[in-house]
């Protein structure tokens, strides 16, 4: 081992210093792994929205994990728990997508409004068949992505609703004038209209949002957008819903029979890919206590959104040459069963460094393919599925994907730089190998070079050299790891794993370093 290298990385912080030092130590290092960094070349803008996140009526999702009501023994503002809108607020969530999901295509916006104790009570048939009060409506939906300083992504229901539903609240939300339902905002409180960034005709058209064929969506949609009238200053941009997994199909029907004109546009076409360890809806894993094999199978399957992404943009490319449809991944992240005990309509699971890795490996995917990729949504943002953050009652605590989001907050609106991966050894498990290293690089809105990092590995070390056109001197910034592939925070314990501080000097103008199994680096490069 090159003791040299790997002392070049001073490491501070603990008590992830004991769990570097640690890995560094047991790990053998490879051949060495050059990061070309092409700043001559700088790519698309890392939109913000790329940051995106889901929030459904799902399980705890709102109700406890960010709505807890004026009256609430949890400290709250106007009814959003403190804790979590100021853990959220560092994150500079940029974008929040509701209220489904599979909700959205039951969710009628008027049982959402007037005052709250004479709201409608639904039942919520997606998830769990429990009651919603519906506190949590459209002023409640603003008010918190305002308390963010978020943009807004409403999702329509195309499923149970009619197209004049769908057209009222657009009217709701948006007019200025004296009309009926704009008075109505009003005297619910709310003068000003306001502005709908993102507006999506369904959701999952091809399974829970009414088991359509793309055919048969693609008319519904052009029926729905033709009613939707939008004032010039306040047009949401229209998403269609798409496919999953590796179905093509959604995107191409759409992008060849949807024109771009006012009064059926279509401006992105949203599209779900969700991560299981084993790939199989019946057993999908388990969030805690996996081992080698699934963590290895749960990034390969993480990685296979590369291919998903690659094969639809080549048909949008083909049919849309001047990239005015955006390709929206609006629901991503892990998905395994419920733990023992837990409702498995809540979807409510732990988060460990595996998360954390599949948040990385994702993101960074995101960043390559900024020019058509504008916005994408981890799904969800609290309580429910790849959580940023889980609450039990009054407690909260931030999860490693929480981590990897507030380390990438320099990418938001960043210029991307293209990253050459040269040489370097594949992360091998019994037969198969993987890419050992993920990265990405941008120029951040204060003008400083950014590159993440990731070494999937989860025994060995890697040792890397950073090069770019110009001489490099210094490298600050975090890391994040832990010394076990499920390594998390717990209620009892929330600070198990949560970045530490990392720099390296740079000699002849290359930064050096052993860059630790399983972990992640965002950098600030000088
Ligand atoms: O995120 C949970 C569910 O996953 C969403 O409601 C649905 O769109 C998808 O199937």
């Amino acid at each position: 081992m090159n003791f040299n290298k790997v002392f070049q990385s001073r490491v501070t912080k603990l008590p992830a210093l004991y769990c570097l030092m640690a890995v560094l130590f047991i790990s053998q290092p490879n051949a060495e792994t050059v990061i070309q960094l092409d700043t001559n070349s700088p790519g698309a803008i890392i939109n913000k929205n790329i940051y995106g996140q889901f929030m459904e009526h799902l399980g705890r999702g709102i109700y406890e994990g960010v709505w807890v009501g004026e009256g609430s023994k949890i400290e709250n503002v106007n009814g959003f728990r403190t804790d979590v809108l100021t853990a959220l607020q560092e994150l500079e969530v940029p974008l929040v997508r509701w209220p489904g999901g599979c909700f959205a295509d039951e969710y009628h916006w008027r049982d959402g409004i007037g005052p709250r104790d004479q709201r409608t009570v639904t039942v919520n048939t997606n998830w769990g068949g429990v009651t919603d009060n519906n506190a949590f409506g459209t002023h409640e939906l603003f008010d918190f992505a305002e308390l963010l300083g978020a943009e807004v992504y409403i999702n329509g229901n195309l499923g149970t609703g009619t197209s004049k539903e769908m057209a009222q609240w657009i009217e709701y939300m948006i007019c200025d004038s004296q009309s009926t339902h704009a008075n109505l905002r009003r005297k619910n409180g709310r003068d000003k209209p306001w502005k709908v960034d993102y507006f999506a005709i369904g959701n999952e058209a091809w399974g829970c949002g009414g088991s359509m064929t793309p055919e048969y969506y693609t008319n519904l949609y052009k029926h729905y957008a033709s009613f939707l009238k939008t004032p010039g200053d306040n047009q949401p941009v229209m998403i269609a819903s798409g496919g999953h997994t590796e179905q093509l199909e959604w995107t191409e029907h759409l992008i060849k029979n949807v024109e771009s004109s006012w009064a059926m546009r279509m401006q992105a076409i949203s599209h779900h890919y969700y991560t299981l360890p084993t790939g199989n809806w019946d057993k999908k894993g388990s969030a805690l206590n996996f081992d080698e094999k699934e963590w290895f199978s749960t990034l390969k399957n993480t990685l296979r959104m590369e291919g998903f992404i690659k094969n639809n943009l080549a048909i949008l490319d083909e049919h849309d040459p001047d990239k005015k449809v955006g390709f929206y991944v609006d629901e991503w992240g892990t998905w395994y069963d419920a733990a023992e005990g837990d409702d498995p309509g809540f979807l409510y699971q732990q988060n460990t460094l595996r998360d954390a890795m599949v948040a990385a490996l994702n993101l960074n995917l995101f960043h390559q393919y900024a020019e058509r990729i504008h916005m994408t949504n981890i799904a969800q943002m609290v309580n429910v599925l790849q959580a940023m953050i889980l609450t039990d009652k009054e407690k909260m605590l931030l999860t490693p994907t929480y981590h990897i989001f507030k380390m990438y907050v320099p990418f938001q609106d960043a210029v991307s730089i293209p990253v050459s991966i040269l040489g370097g050894e594949q992360y091998q498990f019994g037969d198969e190998k993987l890419s050992k290293i993920s990265a990405s690089a941008g120029i951040g809105k204060d003008g400083k070079l950014y590159l993440a990092l990731a070494n999937v590995d989860a025994n060995n070390a890697e040792s890397l050299t950073i090069k770019a056109e110009q001489s490099l001197h210094t490298a600050v910034g975090q890391i994040l790891t832990g010394n076990k592939l499920d390594t998390h925070n717990t209620f009892e314990n929330p600070h198990v794993i949560q970045p530490a501080s990392i720099s390296v000097n740079a000699k002849n103008g290359d930064l050096s370093f052993m860059l630790a199994p399983k972990s992640i680096v965002v950098f600030s490069i000088e």
